[in-house]
């Protein structure tokens, strides 16, 4: 098995190292959604840091579809210039770039009113969406697909299709939030439309070799919601649908934290899609010990590991990491002065 130094490929992508930037809201683009220094000087401080995959925070689709007006948004050809500029850099210190595309449905917090599968939330903190009409949601099948062309225009690697943490995607999904009776709810079949939708969108508009992504949430921590079993069976069909990897989190339906958290508290669920529906997973949560992301990796469990918090921390966490291990991770050449 490969270890976290060790390259990755998955279609045309070829990672130096298995260490993947988590994507996070950094709340500080332009109000029309543009990115600002701030994202220029965050995502290529971690590219020279020697992260293998930077990813993008979550961009929303719709300006509708932005968690703040402080999100990045890719729902405009506008938002090219400033993305392609964050691409260029970090490719040009050796790292490869994702976008994750979003949209948040019901945690939407914009001056626009928010939407999602039915009207209705379990979160005092939002308002109470509208529900969406098949027309409507076809239009957002069509802004999850012109995302995806406007990432392939700034020159990403490959983009990620955020399902996970209650936004609009995990919304269909989960019985919890979902409680439609027209060809969009109800049994599993239907419930996985919208996301096999997206998912198809988003294929038929990305070249060929381009890997493409997708992130779960694999479990939602109550009785009422998907289980494991129905997480790998949706996961199988977002592969035969187009999805290459699985990027596995936890959670977000509901206001309710995971009954317990602690280092590689997801891991078991990456471990379960990865052997059950036979796809690439990528392993994150509380992932920053590097022999616990070793262990991850060697054991077959993952294949990726996603960092987030620590990268926050120590934009040079990659390298931390290969000293511990006593791996090679070569930094920009000033850099060795320090190593
Ligand atoms: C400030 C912050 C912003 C985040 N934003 C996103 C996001 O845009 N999309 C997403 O899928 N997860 C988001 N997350 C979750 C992280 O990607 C990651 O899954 C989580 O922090 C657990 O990993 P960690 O323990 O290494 O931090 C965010 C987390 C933090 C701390």
């Amino acid at each position: 098995m490969a270890g976290l130094f060790d390259s990755f490929t998955l279609k045309g992508m070829e990672l130096k190292n298995r260490i993947m930037m988590s994507p996070m809201c950094q709340y500080q683009a332009n109000e029309d959604g543009t990115v600002t220094d701030w994202h220029l000087v965050h995502y290529v401080s971690r590219a020279i840091g020697g992260v293998g995959l930077v990813m993008v925070e979550a961009s929303g689709v719709e300006a509708r579809g932005r968690i703040s007006t402080g999100d990045v948004g890719i729902y405009s050809d506008d938002h090219i210039a400033g993305l392609a500029r964050i691409v260029e850099l970090c490719k040009s210190y050796g790292a490869k770039t994702a976008i994750q595309i979003a949209h948040a449905g019901t945690k939407a917090e914009t001056p626009e009113p928010n939407v999602a599968p039915s009207a209705f939330t379990h979160f005092d903190r939002y308002n109470t969406p509208q529900e969406l009409t098949t027309g409507e949601i076809q239009e957002i099948v069509t802004a999850f697909a012109d995302a995806a062309v406007r990432a392939v225009k700034a020159g990403f690697d490959t983009i990620e299709i955020h399902g996970a943490h209650g936004y609009l995607i995990n919304q269909f999904l989960s019985p919890l939030t979902n409680k439609r009776t027209d060809e969009y709810g109800g049994a599993l079949e239907n419930r996985l439309r919208f996301p096999l939708q997206v998912i198809r969108g988003v294929k038929a508009v990305i070249p060929d070799d381009m890997p493409l992504l997708m992130r779960v949430s694999a479990s939602e921590y109550s009785e009422e919601g998907y289980s494991l079993d129905e997480m790998v069976e949706m996961a199988k069909q977002f592969k035969e649908a187009g999805v290459d990897m699985i990027d596995v989190s936890s959670g977000g339906s509901l206001p309710t934290a995971p009954p317990a958290i602690y280092p590689g508290y997801q891991l078991q669920f990456a471990e379960a899609i990865k052997h059950g529906a036979e796809i690439p997973t990528i392993a994150v949560g509380l992932l920053h010990n590097p022999a616990l992301m070793e262990e991850a990796l060697q054991n077959g469990r993952a294949d990726v590991v996603a960092v987030g918090r620590e990268l926050l921390r120590n934009p040079h966490f990659a390298k931390t990491a290969a000293l511990e291990l006593g791996a090679e991770l070569e930094l920009p050449n000033v850099y060795k002065y320090a190593y």
